[in-house]
C-alpha cells in the first residue's frame, strides 16, 4: 500500500527541543501531520524525529517529501 496525500502543502508545527514527534509517513491519520495510528494494515510505519530546537519546521502534508518528515518543496509539483 502506498501513501496519500494528506494535503499539498507542509504543515508548520512550533517544536520543543528535545521532544520527539511521530510523523504520519501513510498520509491517512487525523491528527496530520502526526501519527494517530491509522496506518495499520498500510505496511507503513511513522517516522520518530526528534527536534534539536524550539521553533517552527514544516512537515510535510503530501508525503512524497525526499526529506522526511519535512517538506522538502515536492508538493509543487502535484
Ligand atoms: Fe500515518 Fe501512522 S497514521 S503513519
Ligand atoms: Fe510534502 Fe511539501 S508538503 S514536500
Amino acid at each position: 500500500t502506498e501513501a496519500i496525500i494528506a494535503q499539498k502543502a507542509p504543515y508548520p508545527v512550533d517544536v520543543s527541543a528535545g521532544r520527539k514527534y511521530f510523523w504520519c509517513a501513510c498520509g491517512r491519520s487525523a491528527k496530520q501531520p502526526f501519527c494517530d495510528g491509522s496506518h495499520e494494515g498500510t505496511g507503513i510505519t511513522p517516522l520518530a524525529y526528534t527536534a534539536e530546537a524550539d521553533r517552527t519546521l514544516y512537515f510535510c502534508g503530501c508525503k512524497q517529501t525526499g526529506k522526511a518528515p519535512l517538506c522538502d518543496g515536492r508538493h509543487n509539483a502535484l
